[in-house]
């Protein structure tokens, strides 16, 4: 193993309890992460000593909170490959990063008729805005299919952009573990003029992403999946494109000057980002990106590769056909998310089992109800993986499903 396991999980205090005798094995990091105490410290000590509304005060401690404020936007920036900070707006999370895309860019650019191209595997936070603005526009949707191995089927990839303006793909499957190569669908939806939007609430957190190497327009993350604090995401999009963009709320901190009849818009990237900012929060996951760089993405990612693998072949050997596992066989084109059915138990039932040993596992839809009617099942539970699982909790998992299957005498 390329991490030493042992050593960061002591940083996560959460992980040190037991819960009906069992030491906790979580494995729904792909929902949200688990906080590590640099983390928890920087919003503590900036509440212990510093804390005032950011860009307003002109007295000492102010001064202070937005100086470290802006020192996590641009930490963030850096920790995707931006080089200017002022692309990276801060929003409460990914999906209002995509909403604010639909509703700016969407609606200043998109008319009846006009194409927007998504995939089978999309969240519904990429799925909903573009639904609403298909119904408020009469723009057409269309979806990229999947190949039998859960990746993209792209061979109609041409037929697919035809007249499109818009690909909006994620970079990692939620469900899947799919990663997409997105620089050949950059270049594709370039070749007939669109714009691309990269959901990277999935793949920030576990794999070394780079915004400039994928040529994309917008890219949106999300802080509590990547060790940081819930009620913070963020946007990151060209300039050129954002200073275009008619402001998406308006209020407070978005504007230069406002009289009777009218406002004019502060500068990027304020000028998305209306009303008291997530303070405490933006340091945290300044701290969680600084806590990720030291341990370094490339490790991460490695860590994750071996491990998914162990946890593919132990499934397969304990449970071979008995278990479906919805996901790419390959680890070359997954990540840790791996979702898993036993076709005679629900997967709630299973998760219920599983939570009586103390391991967390999700059940349900995953906010992927299109890919869920595609797949043809209502549901999967779904194990996913982090810096701070080991093979000790692949293991837990197997013991556990075999108690499942016993359970329910299959
Ligand atoms: C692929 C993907 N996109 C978007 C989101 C939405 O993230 P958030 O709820 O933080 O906005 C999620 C969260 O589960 C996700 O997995």
């Amino acid at each position: 193993m390329s991490l030493d396991v042992a050593r960061l999980r002591a940083d996560f205090p959460l992980l040190h309890q037991e819960r009906n005798g069992h030491r906790l094995v979580y494995l729904d990091s792909a929902s949200s992460a688990q906080k590590p105490r640099p983390v928890m410290r920087a919003m503590d000590e900036l509440m212990e000593t510093s804390y005032a509304n950011v860009h307003r005060g002109v007295y000492a401690i102010a001064e202070e909170t937005t100086a470290k404020f802006e020192a996590a936007r641009r930490a963030v920036a850096a920790f995707i490959g931006g080089h200017d900070p002022a692309e990276l707006i801060f929003t409460r999370n990914a999906t209002e990063a995509i909403n604010l895309v639909a509703y700016s860019w969407g609606r200043a650019n998109l008319v009846s008729g006009d194409v927007v191209v998504l995939t089978e595997m999309e969240h519904h936070a990429n799925i909903i805005p573009w639904q609403m603005l298909a119904a408020e526009r009469g723009i057409e949707l269309r979806w990229i299919p999947l190949t039998a191995d859960y990746r993209l089927d792209l061979s109609d990839l041409d037929v697919l952009l035809r007249g499109a303006k818009l690909l909006a793909v994620t970079a990692m499957s939620n469900v899947l573990g799919t990663v997409n190569e997105i620089p050949p669908l950059v270049a594709a939806a370039r070749a007939v003029g669109a714009h691309v939007l990269v959901d990277a609430s999935q793949a920030a957190p576990h794999l070394p992403i780079d915004v400039q190497e994928w040529g994309a327009d917008f890219v949106a993350i999300t802080a509590h999946k990547m060790l940081g604090p819930s009620g913070i995401g963020a946007l990151w999009a060209r300039r050129e494109l954002l200073e275009a963009m008619p402001p998406f709320l308006g209020g407070g901190e978005m504007i230069r000057d406002v009289r009777k009849d009218g406002f004019t818009t502060n500068d990027l990237p304020w000028k998305f980002e209306a009303g008291t900012p997530a303070i405490t929060e933006a340091i945290g996951w300044g701290a969680a990106v600084e806590y990720l760089n030291c341990v370094g993405m490339t490790a991460i990612h490695d860590h994750e590769v071996v491990l998914t693998r162990y946890a593919l072949d132990a499934l397969d050997a304990a449970f071979g056909d008995q278990l479906t596992i919805y996901g790419p066989a390959d680890t070359d084109h997954r990540g840790g998310v791996i979702s898993f059915l036993f076709p005679e138990i629900h997967a709630h039932d299973v998760s219920q089992v599983l939570d009586e040993e103390a391991i967390c596992v999700r059940a349900g839809h995953h906010c992927a109800k299109p890919l869920m009617r595609v797949l043809g099942i209502p549901a999967t539970s779904r194990a996913s993986l982090y810096l701070y699982n080991d093979t000790d909790d692949v293991d837990a998992l197997i013991e556990g499903l075999a108690k499942a299957q016993k359970f329910f005498a299959i």
